[in-house]
């Protein structure tokens, strides 16, 4: 997170004594990423962090790869994900490699009787269907639809739903997730030229300070499995805390779409990136205004990267027949484009109301048996013009 955020008390001066009422000290925690020359928050807890009193066992949750190289496009009907009630096995890894696991999930039920942390990864929770309120170590946020959550690595969370229906879409990113650097100054303040800005990123607002002793199961990834760990004490604790490392909200419906004469890149769509991947937001914009315009996009080779479309709402100008909730992926190494009549569609139009998240990786992904329960095999085929007349 680019900028600076406190919540709750912290003593005046960094790594000196910070006292309770009753005279005895509090704990303090330094919580970053990248050793410590990554983003980072100064945590002050009731009790200290480290008391684990058990590891119960763990259990393997990496996906079961079903195609190792992929070359064909494939589209996946993601509201088939059966819903689960609980949230961790509610999650299916659809798409992989080294850097990210894409996973669509359907939780119907809050994490009850655990926490859950993810050591590996940074999430990015985009909520296509529900609303609730994400509760974490470092504070709270609400969230609903339209909503990403970015929770970084190593943040200890539970998330509540208000309602059984819920669909997401999320990122767990091997790498740091920040937002786009060009968007950003010297300092790290987002400029005037960036589609959206500090106002509309929402930090979390409350701080839920237990100061309780027990057993406290947390579920942590590690390497592709969760360690189911008990803890001594209640692991939201903490009393206050400053610094740069937390959760936050931004909803695509903050983000303001830059739009031009003649068809815009998909650059110009960019939320979010690291170094293997970036995220972009496609929302209702005008669009393009030179009289002869063609707004759909023209074909293109991603050569070196595959791009994954999430479609969440609206008519998707470039596509025939998909619906909100599917998935597109167009593997590296061969070009994609518009179906047969959308550019011819295109002209004319004035305005789209499509909403999609897109996530580019530059390490081509492999695809999981959970994809290829919901996978249309015939996809590949579409752009054929035969498989268009009427
Ligand atoms: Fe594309």
């Amino acid at each position: 997170m680019p900028f600076y955020h406190k919540l709750g008390k912290i003593p005046h001066k960094r790594h000196t004594v910070f006292k309770k009422p009753d005279g005895t000290l509090y704990y303090e925690q330094l919580f970053g990423t990248i050793g410590f020359d990554g983003m980072s928050s100064n945590l002050y807890h009731e009790h200290r962090p480290t008391q684990v009193k058990e590891v119960k066992g763990s259990y393997d949750v990496k996906p079961k790869i079903a195609a190792e190289n992929n070359i064909k496009s494939y589209r996946f009907k993601g509201f088939q994900i059966k819903p689960n009630p609980d949230y961790l096995e509610s999650r299916k890894v659809v798409l992989t490699n080294s850097d990210v696991n894409i996973v669509l999930a359907s939780p119907q039920g809050s994490t009850n009787d655990y926490f859950y942390k993810n050591s590996d990864s940074d999430e990015l929770l985009f909520i296509h269907k529900g609303s609730g309120k994400l509760r974490t170590h470092l504070g709270n946020l609400d969230f609903k639809y339209g909503d990403y959550l970015l929770i970084p690595r190593g943040t200890i969370y539970k998330i509540d739903f208000d309602d059984d229906n819920n669909r997401l879409f999320i990122v767990e990113s091997r790498r740091p997730i920040y937002t786009p650097k060009r968007y950003r100054n010297w300092f790290g303040q987002l400029l005037e030229h960036s589609p959206f800005c500090e106002r509309d990123l929402r930090q979390p607002h409350e701080l839920e300070t237990n100061d309780e002793k027990g057993d406290f199961l947390i579920k942590i990834k590690k390497q592709g499995e969760i360690f189911d760990m008990v803890y001594a004490t209640h692991p939201f604790d903490v009393v206050g805390y400053d610094g740069y490392n937390y959760p936050y909200a931004f909803s695509i419906h903050d983000f303001e779409p830059i739009t031009g004469r003649i068809h815009q890149p998909p650059p110009v769509h960019q939320t979010f990136e690291t170094d293997a991947f970036v995220v972009c937001s496609f929302c209702p914009r005008k669009y393009d205004y030179h009289p002869e315009s063609i707004p759909a996009p023209y074909s293109h080779s991603n050569i070196d990267s595959d791009e994954v479309l999430y479609y969440v709402d609206g008519d998707f100008m470039s596509r025939n027949d998909i619906e909100a909730g599917h998935i597109s992926l167009h593997p590296a190494g061969i070009p994609h484009g518009p179906h047969p009549g959308a550019v011819e569609r295109s002209i004319g139009q004035v305005e789209t109301e499509e909403l999609a998240v897109m996530v580019d990786t530059f390490k081509p992904l492999m695809l999981t048996e959970d994809a290829m329960k919901i996978a249309d095999e015939t996809y590949h085929k579409s752009w054929l013009e035969e498989n268009h007349k009427k």
